[in-house]
Order: C-alpha cells, then sequence, then structure tokens
C-alpha cells in the first residue's frame, strides 16, 4: 500500500521539478535572446558612428533609452579601453570595468551570465570595427527576471498543490483497491491460521487469481493430509491404550476374583496365576512390538546393515519356528534357487520374515498344512515369497493388513492368539530396507506374501 502510494506520487514530484526549472530555463533563454537582439543593433550602430570615440549624439542616446524603456533594462558601452562611456543607469559612466565577461568579450566572445539571486540575466557582445574583425568596444545590456522567479514561485506552488491532491487519490483509490486485491490472500491466510487440533477439513476456494487459486489447492490437499495424519494417529492411541488395557483387565479380573473367593484352594492360586503371567507375557510382546514399530517406522538411519547370507537367515528363521510349526501339524519347506548375499540389518531381516512365517502357521491349514519360502534374485534384487495353504482371506481384510492393531474377522472368530501389529512391522522393515511387499490370497484356498529387496543398500 505505501510502496504504491510512493510509486505514485514520486514521479509527480519529479515530473513537477522538471517542469518547473524548464520553465524557468526556458523563459531566461527567451528573455536573453530578447536583450540580445537589442544589443547586437546597438551594437551594430556603435560600430558605424564615432560613439564610442567620444563623439556625442543624442539622437542615438534617445534610442538607447528607448529600446532599454522597452524590457526595462540597463545597457552600458565600453570602448576598447574597458572604460564605460554610456551606462543608461547613469552610475558606472567614466568607470573602468575589468571582468572576466569583459576580457571574453573583448576576445570576441559572446557571453551570457544568469545571477538568480539578483534576478538579473547580463550579456555581453562585442563590437567589431566597420568592416573589420577587431573587437573596439563592448555593449553590456542587463535585465531583470523578478518576473520570472515570480511565475516560477506560483508555478511550484500550484504544481505542489496538484501533487497533494495526486496523493490523496491514490491514497483513497489504494486503499480501496488493496482492500479488493488482497481479498484472496486474505482467504487464505484466515483458513491457515484456523489450522489447529480439531480443525475442519472444509475446503477453501481463492479463483481470483491463478496464483490464489494455486495456493488455495495445495493449501486444500495439504490439510486433507493432515486430517488424514490426525486421524490415523488419534486411532492408534486410541487402539494403543485398547490393548494395553486388555491384559491388565484380565490380570485384574483374576486377581479379584482370587481376593473375593476365601475359600480359594491352592491348585486355584497357580492356576490363575499362570494365566496372570500369561497376560504379563502378552501385555510385553505388545510394549516390545510397538517400541520396535516406533523405532523402525519408516526410518532407515537406524539400520545396522551388513552383508548377509541370506540363505543362512532364512535358515535360522525356519529353526526357530520349527516348534510351533510343528505344533500346529503344519511342514516348513524352504527352497533356495540360489545363493544370495545382500546388504541388509540381519534383526530386522529375521523379524520381519518371522513375522510373515509365523502368520502362514497361524492361519494355516490344520490338516495337511505346508507353508513354502522361496528365495531367488536377478541383478539388483532378492525375492523372497511365503506362501501357505491356509485359511487365506477376503478383499476386505487383505485391503487392512498392513494397518497398525488390524486383525482380520476369522482370526479373531477362530480365537487365534496377535496384536494385529506383526504386519505393521514387517512392512516398516521393508520400507526402511527400501523394498516392497506384495500379497495374493483367496479364502480357504491360501495366501502368498512376496517381498522384495535390493542387493545393495543404498541409503
Ligand atoms: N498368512 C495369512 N493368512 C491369512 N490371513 C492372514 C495371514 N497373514 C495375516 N493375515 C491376516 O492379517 C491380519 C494382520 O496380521 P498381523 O500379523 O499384522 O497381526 P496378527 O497376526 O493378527 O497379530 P500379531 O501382531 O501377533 O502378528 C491377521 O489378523 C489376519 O487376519
Ligand atoms: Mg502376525
Amino acid at each position: 500500500m505505501v510502496i504504491m502510494v510512493l510509486m505514485g506520487i514520486i514521479p509527480t514530484i519529479i515530473i513537477s521539478c522538471v517542469l518547473v526549472s524548464s520553465y524557468e530555463k526556458r523563459a531566461v533563454m527567451n528573455r536573453s535572446e530578447a536583450i540580445a537582439s537589442c544589443g547586437r543593433i546597438i551594437g551594430t550602430k556603435i560600430a558605424e558612428s564615432g560613439y564610442l570615440k567620444g563623439e556625442s549624439d543624442e539622437s542615438f542616446d534617445t534610442e538607447i533609452h528607448a529600446v532599454t524603456d522597452i524590457y526595462g533594462g540597463r545597457v552600458r558601452i565600453l570602448n576598447d579601453a574597458r572604460c564605460v562611456v554610456k551606462d543608461t543607469y547613469n552610475i558606472e559612466t567614466g568607470q573602468i570595468l575589468f571582468t572576466e565577461e569583459v576580457e571574453d568579450c573583448f576576445k570576441g566572445i559572446e557571453d551570457k551570465v544568469y545571477t538568480r539571486s539578483e534576478s538579473r540575466v547580463s550579456i555581453y557582445l562585442p563590437v567589431f570595427g566597420p568592416g573589420t574583425k577587431e573587437v573596439t568596444g563592448c555593449v553590456l545590456v542587463s535585465c531583470s527576471t523578478l518576473d520570472i522567479q515570480q511565475s516560477r514561485a506560483i508555478l511550484a506552488r500550484q504544481s505542489a498543490i496538484i501533487t497533494a491532491l495526486f496523493a490523496v487519490v491514490i491514497l483513497i483509490v489504494g486503499f480501496m483497491l488493496s482492500g479488493i486485491l488482497v481479498q484472496p490472500f486474505k482467504k487464505l491466510t484466515n483458513a491457515i491460521n484456523s489450522v489447529s487440533p480439531g480443525f475442519s477439513e472444509e475446503p477453501v476456494y481463492a479463483p481470483e487469481y491463478v496464483e490464489s487459486d494455486q495456493i488455495a489447492v495445495a493449501f486444500n490437499h495439504m490439510v486433507s493430509q493432515v486430517k488424514t495424519m490426525d486421524d490415523s494417529r488419534e486411532e492408534f492411541v486410541s487402539n494403543v491404550s485398547h490393548e494395553l488395557k486388555t491384559p491388565l483387565a484380565s490380570m485384574k479380573v483374576l486377581a479379584d476374583s482370587l481376593n473375593s473367593n476365601p475359600d480359594a484352594t491352592l491348585e486355584m492360586y497357580k492356576e490363575f496365576m499362570v494365566d496372570i503371567s500369561e497376560e504379563i507375557d502378552r501385555e510385553n510382546i505388545i510394549i516390545g512390538d510397538l517400541m520396535e514399530l516406533i523405532k523402525t517406522d519408516g526410518d532407515s538411519n537406524d539400520l545396522k546393515i551388513e552383508s548377509c547370507d541370506i540363505r543362512a537367515l532364512l535358515e535360522l528363521v525356519v529353526k526357530r519356528l520349527q516348534p510351533i510349526a510343528d505344533e500346529a501339524g503344519i511342514t516348513l519347506y524352504l527352497e533356495c534357487f540360489r545363493p544370495v548375499t545382500a546388504e541388509v540389518d540381519s534383526t530386522k531381516f529375521i523379524l520381519i520374515i518371522s513375522n510373515l512365517v509365523e502368520n502362514a502357521i497361524k492361519y494355516g491349514r490344520a490338516e495337511d498344512g505346508w507353508v513354502r519360502i522361496s528365495l531367488n534374485a536377478d541383478k539388483s534384487f532378492f525375492y523372497i515369497s511365503v506362501a501357505d495353504n491356509g485359511i487365506g482371506m477376503s478383499e476386505d481384510v487383505k485391503a487392512h493388513i498392513f494397518e497398525r492393531f488390524y486383525r482380520g474377522d476369522k482370526s479373531h472368530s477362530k480365537d487365534i492368539k496377535g496384536t494385529g501389529l506383526g504386519l505393521a512391522l514387517a512392512r516398516a522393515g521393508i520400507s526402511a530396507h527400501k523394498g516392497a511387499v506384495s500379497v495374493e490370497s483367496k479364502p480357504e484356498e491360501g495366501t502368498t506374501f512376496s517381498v522384495r529387496f535390493p542387493l545393495v543398500y543404498v541409503a
């Protein structure tokens, strides 16, 4: 706004200053030209007469006075001795004048001197002898420029008034325009300021300018992303508290029932203590998984990358999970199509694959159940697939399995224990390794998880 006013006023001030000073220059020049032409006429007449030699000529004197009366000026005539032979003001008659301009004049140079402080312009005109280039005298014509300076002052005052009026108009127009011009940006500022906990997701529109429209679109996109993140954070927190409360609630029920039963036997105590211990283990697992998830969540800086024999790591996973598989009556197969050495964080890698194999066992078929783990590689990646012939899952379930705390309907109904964090953890670990995971599944037929890891880890 201030810039706008300055941009309007500064050029106006400059233009009026230039106009005023060029008026003065032009007026002084015209005045100088007028008196110079009178001086030249006088000079020509002097050259032809014996005036400079002291011959008096009354009619010529009258003529000079008549000329000076026209423009209210003064004429001084100097002979070659620089002596003033005629002064229409009769002040310097008979005096010798030695000035730089007079000397220039005797060298044949015409001079003009404008003295603003004295409001006067003077012209020095050389007088040449008849038919020669020899300077025989000098005509010094001067006149007042007071009227020019007065006009200049009036002009300056008028332009100052016009500039002031102009400034007021610009100020008013600028004020009105700025209100209209910044309207869309005000809307956006208000929308940005309203982003606080529990903000509304109502989109903001600012189609007035292309730029404001683009900002509004980007802002709406950002708001919807922030909203999604906010919702998922809220959901996560409520899930965590629910999951952590469940084992505690069970322990409380067990402990209370023992306390309220005065006839409780030692066997009952032992039995309830086993249950309480199981609940504590469950609580521990949840907390451990949560800590791991927070640590790994897409953060690749935390990995301890080393070159590993992938087959050896898979064998380790199989060895560790063999007892659970045996208990569930499921056969584990490990197929390695080629030896693979790759850069991974071995602990996290084992955790990822263990989660997949553990699921395949948990959700496997009780009769003739199998889990097939295979390893293959090309020039850039190695591929692991974990396939089972278990309960499978519907498309609906498949869409959510990587979400934290999500558990499929069947896992609930079949009373299979779990917290729904295993696959979330696995996916976080895979993305930290810059890998990818996909799943194919058919209810009652089986499931195959396919994971791809780069052979060389790139941070
Ligand atoms: N191989 C599988 N076959 C069928 N369903 C599966 C399989 N793997 C995962 N799921 C489904 O995906 C859901 C999420 O799996 P996830 O491993 O995250 O949690 P969970 O196994 O229920 O619990 P935990 O946190 O103990 O692993 C499971 O509850 C199950 O419904
Ligand atoms: Mg699991």
